[in-house]
């Protein structure tokens, strides 16, 4: 397949959710596209959560935020008219908005609620697809609520980051649970992207324990790739940068970097299963 055709295939919509909070979606979604994009791939984060912790560690503050997650879910504008570019080229993240927050009440009434997103993205496809966009990533609220089932509706896949700690598994089976009830219910092809391990503490024993049990859990589901604890992840997002901006050498960028890697190439190897079973 030429370049040129491959790129006008419509973006891989990825979420990234864990109803667990601190566990580090909203990190990797602002390193992991920030890495996809330092290796040629177009990204765009939307950002789902209220905190708009996405938004602020891409360098979009409040007062930059004109049209946002809010507009696309209840005022129906198209995805396309709420990206905007971020620090990064190639980049770009549909900011959040605090609004978010009151949404579950706002469509309580709404017997298609669970379907606002994927609408919205339906309507930008022929945009989208005109910008080349490889990836959309969905950073995800710390909640099984409907901003984030209206995310796994819009989504091909899920990606599941989970912190290396004691109760790490704890939660894990009302996640997946969730994922049942949508694939029966909203959307019969969402799939499971992976499990990545955040948080990694080498000289930490449990870290290892949980790591070795993820992965006998959920074998090749696991990324190889392990995000370390690292201090300057942390510290990044407080001057409105990727840690890949930040401190491109550490070992958290270079984490991210290398999981970056492994999806493309899980996407290379995924599209090319699809392609033999149509041919
Ligand atoms: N690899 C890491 N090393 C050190 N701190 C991290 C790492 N990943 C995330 N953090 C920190 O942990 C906290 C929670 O991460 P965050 O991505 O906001 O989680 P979530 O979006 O799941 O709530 C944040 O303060 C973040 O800076
Ligand atoms: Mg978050």
């Amino acid at each position: 397949m030429s370049d040129e055709v491959e790129r006008r295939r419509a973006p891989r919509v990825i979420a990234i959710a864990n109803q667990k909070g601190g566990v580090g979606k909203t990190t990797t979604a602002i390193n992991l596209g920030t890495a996809l994009a330092a290796i040629r791939q177009k990204v765009a984060i939307i950002d789902l959560d209220p905190q708009g912790n996405a938004s602020t560690g891409l360098g979009v503050p409040p007062q930059e935020r004109k049209l946002t997650a809010y507009d696309v879910l209840i005022e129906g504008d198209p995805l396309h008219a709420a990206m905007v570019k971020t620090v990064v080229p190639g980049l770009s993240i549909v900011p959040s908005d605090q609004l978010l927050s009151g949404v579950e009440l706002e469509l309580a009434d709404d017997q298609r609620r669970s379907y606002r997103l994927k609408r919205a993205i339906d309507k930008s496809l022929t945009e989208l697809s005109g910008e080349a966009l490889d990836y959309i990533l969905i950073d995800c609220p710390p909640s099984l609520n409907v901003l984030t089932v209206n995310s796994l509706t819009a989504a091909d896949s899920i990606l599941v980051p989970l912190q290396c700690e004691f109760f790490a598994l704890e939660g894990l089976s009302q996640l997946l649970r969730t994922v049942d009830r949508v694939r029966g219910h909203l959307n019969s092809r969402l799939d499971i992207q992976g499990v990545v391990l955040t948080m990694y503490d080498g000289r930490n024993n449990l870290s290892a324990e949980v790591a070795a049990d993820v992965r006998e859990h959920f074998g090749d589901k696991v990324y190889k790739t392990m995000i370390p604890r690292n201090v300057r992840v942390s510290e990044a997002p407080s001057v409105g940068k990727p840690v890949l901006l930040y401190d491109l050498q550490c070992s958290g960028s270079q984490a991210y970097i290398s999981l970056a890697k492994e999806i493309v190439q899980q996407e290379r190897k995924r599209r090319r299963e699809e392609q033999g079973e149509v041919a």
